[in-house]
Order: C-alpha cells, then structure tokens, then sequence
C-alpha cells in the first residue's frame, strides 16, 4: 500500500507522474533510450525544457517580460545569487524563519542588508505586519511560506522597490499576481518535482541591472542566455517538474490546487482546534495551508499517537529537527484522502486516551 506521505520536502508528487518517469528512466519517449542516458541538447530535450518553462509561464500568467530558467544549487544557492547580481547599495529584508534568516547571511556577503523587521521573537510564530521598506533599497526579499514553522503569506506588502520572493514551499499553491514580482525563486521539491533543480523567474527589466563581474556559474544573464543549458542540466529533475506543471495544468491549473489546498487546510485546521490531546503552534492567521505545525497536549503519550500514524501507513509527519513536534506537508500532489486518514487517526487517539 502506498503511504501517504507527509513529508515536508522532497515531498509527495502525484502518482500519474512518478509512473510516467519511471517509464522514461527505462525508454524515453520510445526513443528506445533511458532519459538518462541522453544528450541535453537533442531535440526531445530541449522541447522539454521549452514545454517546463511555457508552463510555468501559463500556469503564473506572466507575459515576455518574464525570463524563466531552471538552475541547480536548490533554493539555497539562491541566497547567494540574488544579492550577488541585485545588491549594490543595499538590500531589505524579513526575517520569518530559517530559510529567510539563511538568505539575510548570505547577503551580508555582498553590502549592507537591512532587516526590516523579524518575528524571531516568538520563535517565528507568525509574519510581522507593520514594517517600512526603504525606498533606496536595491530590492525586498521574502520567504512567501516558512517550511519549517508553518506560517504563510497569502498577500504581500506593497513595496517601493523590486519584491524578490522565495517561494519555495507554496509555488502554484494559490493564484497570485506573479507580475508584481521581480525575481521569483523555488527549489523544486515540495510543490512542482524531485530535488535537483531550482525555478528562478526573473523580470527583464530588473535582470538589466545586473552590474557585478561574477563567475559564470552566478550570473543570471548567462543562465538566461544559455536557456538554462549554460553547462549540463539536471535533465530528470526538469522533467519530472514538466511532467508535474502538465499534470496541474490539465486538473485546472492553480484555481484548481487552490481550491483543493483550501479544503484540505480546513479540514486539518477544524480538528486540530477541536481536538484536545493538540495543540497547534502559530498564530491562526498566519497558518500555513502547505505545511501544518502542532504539538502534542500536555500528557498525551506521543510513542502511542507515533504507532497509531504508522499503522495507518502515514508517514513524514514529525516536525523539523530544529523545532520538534509534528508537521503535516500538504502539497498540491496530496489528495484529501490523505488529510482524512490523518483527521481519522486524531480523532481515533483522542479517543483512546480518554
Ligand atoms: C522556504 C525554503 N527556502 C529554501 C529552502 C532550501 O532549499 P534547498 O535545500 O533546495 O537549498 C527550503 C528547503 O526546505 C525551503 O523550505
């Protein structure tokens, strides 16, 4: 049986294309070849990449002033690329975890990075509200979904300048103006595919500015002009990511994962608040509808609960190991038959604990 998996990231694609790719690591396109095994340059991979970045650009609505590229490095090489084409005079930032904070360390690397507000004070339980971008600022960077707290920007701050966001954990998650950005970043392995790959979207206008000599490997400008073949692409991890905006694009696209991600967010939430034996560990209006933080109720036996999820071939459940607890990933690939054996498993606990 397969397990429903929960994991916060590589987290759960959809079965339809985990058979296709295992169909193309074997022959790819009856080409009587194993995808990989295979030149990045034929024809049948380059149409690939063409078809990933024309759905990324149908899926988020962006027109040609947007340049789409997939980079490797994951997310994290991303901290280092944005401030290292983008900072000149200085850079704002917020930091709202982990992730933001590792981006904001980076940074620092290349100028001044002003931090506009934190909401380390409470362990990152919630997104700061009220904070002043400034106006001389190269640009703003945000992390849109914190992995590992379960907190979530639904809307975002009108900013004076470039709005840089990492998107990692919520991309295609929920519609959004994606013009209002100007570079859009995402490791691949929650919402659109395996690790191995990165998404950076990037508007033209502020690719121009790039100004800084940087080696190669760092340079957006190469990555863009060599249609993100500058050297040898993680061509299975593009395509499964393709194979994945395919199989959003023909359910609906994202009004479709939206739709979906809020019913299956609402049905976690109401049990968790109506449940007594847990408790969850952000603010409600904060809450992440991708990734669900909560914690055991004082004395209820957590190895009991541990055994009752696997029993019920759940799985990937436990927290990050910088904060403990529990965590439930509900990526877009998640049907809510998964939500519901998890509702069903609490609900069954509560029950047995009395
Ligand atoms: C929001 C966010 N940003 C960045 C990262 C780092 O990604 P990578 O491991 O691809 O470098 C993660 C990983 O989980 C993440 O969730």
């Amino acid at each position: 049986m397969k397990n429903h998996n929960f994991s916060a990231g590589p987290g759960i694609l959809p079965q339809e294309v985990l058979q296709e790719a295992a169909q193309a690591c074997i022959d790819f396109g009856g080409s009587g070849l194993s995808i990989l095994e295979v030149s990045h340059r034929g024809k049948n991979i380059i149409a690939v990449f063409d078809e990933a970045v024309a759905l990324v650009k149908k899926l988020l609505n962006l027109n040609d002033d947007f340049e789409v590229v997939f980079l490797q490095g994951g997310a994290s090489l991303q901290f280092s690329m944005v401030p290292a084409n983008f900072l000149g005079n200085g850079a704002a930032y917020l930091n709202t975890g982990v992730w933001a904070a590792k981006a904001i360390k980076e940074a620092k690397y290349y100028g001044k990075t002003e931090v506009v507000a934190s909401s380390e004070d409470r362990n990152f339980a919630y997104i700061p509200k009220d904070y002043n971008i400034p106006s001389d600022a190269d640009y703003f960077h945000f992390t849109s979904n914190n992995t590992i707290y379960g907190t979530q920007m639904m809307e975002f701050p009108e900013s004076p300048v470039p709005l840089v966001c990492d998107m990692s954990s919520d991309i295609f998650s929920h519609s959004l103006d994606a013009s209002k950005f100007s570079l859009i970043y995402a490791g691949a392995q929650k919402n659109m595919g395996p690790a191995g790959t990165t998404l950076v979207i990037i508007r033209k206008d502020f690719l121009e500015k790039q100004q800084r000599a940087l080696p190669s490997m760092l340079n957006y400008k190469i990555h863009v002009d060599g249609e993100s073949m500058f050297n040898t692409p993680p061509v299975f991890a593009v395509y499964v990511a393709m194979l994945t905006l395919r199989w959003l694009d023909k359910n609906g696209g994202i009004e479709w994962a939206e739709k979906r991600n809020k019913v299956k967010s609402e049905l976690f939430y109401k049990e968790l608040d109506r449940n007594s034996k847990f408790k969850g560990t952000v603010d409600i209006a904060d809450r992440s509808q991708m990734n669900a933080n909560f914690v055991m109720a004082d004395g209820a036996d957590e190895d009991l609960f541990k055994t009752m999820l696997k029993d019920a071939g759940i799985s990937g459940l436990n927290g990050h190991r910088s904060v403990g607890g529990f965590r439930a990933s509900m990526y877009n690939a998640m049907g809510l038959d998964s939500v519901q054996a998890l509702v069903d498993v609490m609900k069954a606990f509560e029950q047995k604990q009395g």
